[in-house]
């Protein structure tokens, strides 16, 4: 019998950063959170992924960034990939290639924007077409940022309550071009350490052990809405503060993990210190920190005090470089690819 060979299809996904923090998961088969998180879809950065299915593999070939992929990022790769084949009654193996156009291991949320375009690529070259909230609730199953990456702007992704999952997933709350004088300046810091804990399985162990977990999940869904309602308003009196008090809620329960877990670095912490010094120098809030499960920091401010924060940041001993993104539209095909 002739077997053909599928089309490739191509998918380009962004990476986000968090506002409100997703961490801690409440059933780990279908990737449910135990909270909803809300974030910022990220303009100039992309990972690009090509799919293509081939019967006459034995096995799935992964390239990440020019390399072959082996380990924990190949096996993450070929369970998700796992989930589409079950998912379109099909068995060949695949040939994956992805690039970012931004440094892998920089701990700028390439698990988010990787698989994000793995959920597009794949399902497209395996004959599916699934909506826009199909597909992110199949990215949060290689991971649980991923979903969020689906939809441009400012995104929320909700935890829902149903066993099931159907009410669980993300949607875009406030499109790109909302609030156009906010800008992130990411702060890259030097010697950022490569992650030694997964976050699906760090977080876990937060739930597990953090005497502080509990009271956050109370505190999330208030400190959600509250921020929703300053992006709303585009009024950085109260954005600036509540995205400062989620992340340093964040990083409390991460820091009374038993063991600790501690993702930043001196030069980190020099970052958000010169963030509090600037907004309390000015008198009123300027710039916002946040940091994910990583080393690198993100400071949200205003265009016109961008160029005083990014001077006081990047004089910062350790600080690598510092990049200026703004809020920006979510995945889609590649042109030229299989639809
Ligand atoms: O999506 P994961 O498994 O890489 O976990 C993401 C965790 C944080 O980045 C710390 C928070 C978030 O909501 O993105």
């Amino acid at each position: 019998m002739a077997i053909r060979r599928g089309p490739a299809a191509s998918y380009a996904a962004p990476p986000n950063i968090a506002l409100v923090k997703y961490w801690g998961i409440r059933d780990p088969e279908l990737g449910l959170p135990y909270n909803s998180s809300l974030s910022v879809t990220l303009d100039r950065l992309r990972s690009r992924t090509t799919v293509r299915f081939d019967p006459a593999l034995d096995a799935d070939e992964v390239e990440l960034n020019g390399a072959p992929a082996t380990g924990g990022p190949r096996d993450g790769v070929v369970r998700f990939l796992d989930r589409v084949r079950a998912l379109a009654g099909r068995d060949e193996r695949a040939h994956v290639r992805s690039e970012n156009n931004f440094p892998t291991a920089s701990g700028l949320a390439s698990s988010a924007s990787g698989f994000a375009a793995l959920a597009g690529a794949a399902t497209r070259a395996a004959g599916l077409a699934l909506s826009h909230r199909a597909l992110s609730q199949l990215a949060r199953l290689g991971s649980g940022s991923a979903s969020r990456s689906i939809f441009g702007g400012f995104v929320e992704w909700r935890a829902g309550v149903r066993p099931d999952g159907r009410d669980c997933y993300a949607r875009s709350v406030y499109p790109a071009r909302h609030w156009p004088a906010l800008v992130d300046l990411v702060v890259l810091v030097r010697g950022a350490p490569t992650k030694e804990v997964r976050s699906k399985d760090a977080m876990q162990q937060t739930v597990r052990t953090s005497p502080e977990y509990r009271r956050r999940l109370r505190e999330v869904p208030g400190r959600l809405r509250r921020l929703r309602a300053a992006i709303g308003a585009r009024d950085p009196a109260r954005f600036f503060p509540l995205v400062m008090e989620e992340c340093d809620s964040f990083r409390l329960v991460c820091e009374t993990t038993v063991p600790s877990l501690d993702y930043l670095t001196a030069t980190s912490r020099a970052v958000l210190a010169e963030v509090t010094a600037i907004n309390r120098a000015a008198g009123r809030p300027v710039a916002a920190y946040t940091h994910d499960a990583g080393a690198h920091v993100h400071v949200f401010t205003l265009l016109r005090d961008l160029p005083t924060v990014r001077r006081r940041l990047a004089a910062i001993g350790g600080v690598e470089r510092t990049l200026v993104v703004r809020p920006g539209p979510g995945a889609g095909p590649i042109r030229g690819s299989a639809r």
